[in-house]
């Protein structure tokens, strides 16, 4: 199959919407990543989606919407929880998830036999257009192939999945850069299960009780259940060994440059480049997380595609805000190997 590329245009818009209805995959644009689309009713085309990425069949994907009226509108849910209505008057269209239980609409395939499901009102204007256009909501899950760094630009879709489905659009580089805030409104109380742009203090800002997932600091140990079955996957996992140095500064600044040598690189912050004497690839500013969160998944690509890099040593960001984010999937790169350089 050879994949075409479009563009933000009506002709091509309205081109991804027609391969859409026919039961097409296309690489689509969102605010947070680029996520790999298809009619999320017709469950052969959702089964699609797996076989494309190689993605576990027991992991569900978000269903994502171009109104709020679209939950009702197709019978998304069995009802919608006063907390939805809420967070979607504060954060839609935006980079929140929320998880409620699931309609009889909802193919097994996109609810992975669980009894939710989860959806998404994105904010591009592209992904709002696209779903328009194909008159259905549209499961998406990000568009890279299973264990690599999720996409933040058109040519990372094309370098993963070419060939394999029918189109991407470009629609330019994702502005968060990270996946989507997912919380559940399934459960007693709101939890969080995985961070991202919209903060957990802006989430309890507007519903007050919000609780987090152990998965998302934590690695799950052997056999225990993942409320969110992609939190238990090695995930955005880079070819190079990423090790997390937690510390001042100047701890980090010092233990890099002892250990710096042939294939070994830093990831940084912009202030930490010119002491460093080791390959940097600077994050961003320190403590400016979202500009951290923007440039991540580029970056772990970027150390890939060097094809030299052995081993990175990163800095660790704090856990508020949207550090959070950016802390959950750095831990999930490293494979959850931290060096606590305050205890040696
Ligand atoms: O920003 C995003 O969320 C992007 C763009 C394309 O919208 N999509 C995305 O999808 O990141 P994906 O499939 O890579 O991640 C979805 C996450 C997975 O961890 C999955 O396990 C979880 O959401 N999830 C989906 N439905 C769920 C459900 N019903 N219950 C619990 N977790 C669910
Ligand atoms: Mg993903």
């Amino acid at each position: 199959m050879k994949t075409i590329l479009l563009n933000e245009t009506p002709g091509d818009i309205e081109r991804a919407g027609e391969i859409l209805r026919g039961g097409g995959l296309v690489g689509v644009p969102t605010e947070t990543v680029y996520g790999l689309a298809a009619d999320a009713l017709n469950g052969e085309a959702v089964a699609r989606i797996f076989r494309a990425k190689g993605r576990p069949m027991d992991n569900p994907l978000i269903v994502h919407i171009a109104d709020f009226s679209d939950i009702e509108r197709f019978s998304l849910v069995r009802e919608i929880p006063e907390s939805a209505r809420l967070l979607a008057e504060r954060f839609w269209p935006g980079p929140l998830t929320m998880i409620m239980k699931k309609g009889e609409v909802i193919p097994d395939e996109v609810s992975a036999g669980l009894d939710t499901v989860a959806i998404r009102y994105p904010s591009h204007p592209a992904a709002r257009a696209i779903i328009k256009a194909a008159k259905t909501p549209l499961a998406a899950p990000s568009a890279n192939l299973s264990g690599s760094p999720s996409p933040t630009t058109a040519a990372h879709v094309m370098n993963d999945l070419s060939g394999r489905i029918e189109a991407v659009l470009d629609g330019g580089s994702c502005e968060v850069g990270l996946e989507s805030t997912v919380i559940t409104l399934a459960g007693e109380k709101p939890r969080v299960l995985r961070p991202g742009g919209v903060t957990v203090e802006q989430l309890r800002e507007a519903l007050g009780e919000v609780e987090v997932d152990d998965a998302v600091l934590h690695r799950l140990s052997e056999g225990e259940r993942a409320a969110s079955p992609g939190m238990k996957y090695k995930h955005y996992s880079p070819k190079a060994n990423v090790i997390l140095l937690r510390g001042s500064d100047e701890a980090f600044i010092e233990y890099t440059n002892a250990h710096s040598g042939d294939g070994v690189a830093a990831l940084c912050c912009d202030e930490d480049i010119a002491a460093l004497r080791t390959e940097a690839y600077s994050l961003g500013k320190r403590g400016d997380y979202s500009a951290q969160a923007h440039s991540l998944f580029e970056l772990l690509r970027r150390l890939d595609e060097s094809g030299r890099i052995r081993t990175v040593y990163s800095r660790l960001p704090g856990t508020d805000g949207v550090g959070l984010a950016v802390y959950n999937r750095l831990i999930r790169a490293a494979g959850f190997e931290v060096i606590d350089l305050e205890k040696k």
